[in-house]
């Protein structure tokens, strides 16, 4: 008996020697030490032996049980030692590294102007108000006097959800909003948000773009209002030195309907380029708004009047960058998008 306990000390504290990870460790510790483990079996086989040897076997496996557990407390805290290192060198920190930069934040060129052209709005007094992007027929045409079978339509199709809700063409639908909740008192307001037309893209046409419609309705508002307030906007967004001429046009939400250009910040109206060799480039439309829109929209025509206007925000845009092209705006290109870093 005393051999066959030695003979399991011995290969006991060999395999624990050779244990290399914690797992085999506790496959070893199974192995000798577990209930059913051999050594543990030598304690059933000892009823039939005398009290004297009872007790010096009792003794072996005792003492052999504790030369296996100790060895393999020890390797135990060995190897989680090992593990740890592994782990603490592998995590390590290399200081010595470069560090990552921080990319710098840049406002996308499409609500720089935007918010340039707030601001500069904003300083003459007016709110800034918001409608919906899908829109009823009822107020992206109706209350703009394009009815049904009007030809202006066909300049302004859309992206329909069913026949009377669509993606909004214009920002001029916001005008109508603004009125009906103005309940026939006096505005001066701008509405900035994004359009949609069912348009081929190209260089100069998206599916998708930005207006600033602007609105002021009050007693005597007159043509003259419009223009002095355009000329300021002008000379903010394109230099002191800028001029603006009004040309007739037609929207059938304004009478009378004019299209605004202002004088070439590039050549100055010498004819270049940028200006097409006229000296002047178109930015804008506006007019007084049609008595009918007002009207419709809950307004005394005779005691009020008052001017609008639709400004392309990529178009502002394009001139004042140099950009050549519309879709730019939309391809998320980091390239374009870089160049507008600290603006
Ligand atoms: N809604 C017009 C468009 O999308 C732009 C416009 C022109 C708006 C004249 C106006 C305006 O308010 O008076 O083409």
């Amino acid at each position: 008996m005393e051999q066959r306990i030695k003979a399991i000390v011995e290969a006991g504290l060999n395999a624990i020697k050779n244990a290399l990870t914690l797992e085999e460790l506790l496959e070893v510790r199974n192995l000798y030490l577990a209930k059913k483990s051999e050594l543990m079996g030598l304690f059933g086989q000892m009823k039939d032996l005398s009290v004297e040897e009872k007790k010096s076997v009792g003794a072996w496996i005792n003492e052999a049980r504790e030369t296996l557990t100790q060895a393999l407390e020890q390797k135990k805290v060995g190897l989680e030692k090992e593990v740890l290192q592994k782990k603490l060198s592998q995590e390590a920190i290399d200081i010595t590294l470069p560090g990552r930069g921080l990319p710098i934040k840049t406002a996308h060129p499409f609500f720089l102007i935007q918010e340039e052209i707030s601001d500069i709005f904003v300083s003459m007094g007016y709110a800034i108000a918001e409608g919906p992007e899908v829109e009823s027929d009822h107020y992206n045409f109706e209350l703009l006097n394009i009815p049904k079978d009007h030809p202006a339509r066909d300049m302004q199709d859309s992206l329909y959800m069913d026949d009377n809700t669509l993606l909004r063409t214009h920002t001029s639908p916001v005008q109508a909003h603004v009125m009906e909740a103005a309940k026939g008192q006096p505005v001066r307001v701008i509405c900035p948000g994004k359009v949609y037309r069912r348009d081929e893209d190209d260089a100069t046409h998206s599916h998708q773009f930005g207006q600033i419609e602007g609105l002021v309705i009050g007693e005597h508002v007159t043509l003259g209002h419009l223009k002095d307030t355009l000329l300021v906007f002008a000379k903010k967004l394109f230099g002191e030195k800028r001029d603006i001429r009004l040309r007739p046009s037609f929207f059938p939400f304004t009478e009378p309907s004019v299209e605004i250009d202002v004088s070439c910040f590039s050549c100055g109206g010498q004819g270049c380029s940028i200006c097409k060799g006229s000296g002047w480039i178109e930015i804008l439309g506006g007019g007084m708004v049609h008595p009918r829109v007002l009207t419709m929209n809950g307004y005394d025509e005779k005691s009020m009047t008052g001017f609008a206007f639709g400004i392309g925000i990529e178009r502002v845009a394009m001139l004042r960058y140099g950009i050549d092209d519309i879709r730019k705006f939309y391809q998320n290109d980091l390239r374009f998008l870089k160049q507008f870093q600290g603006r």
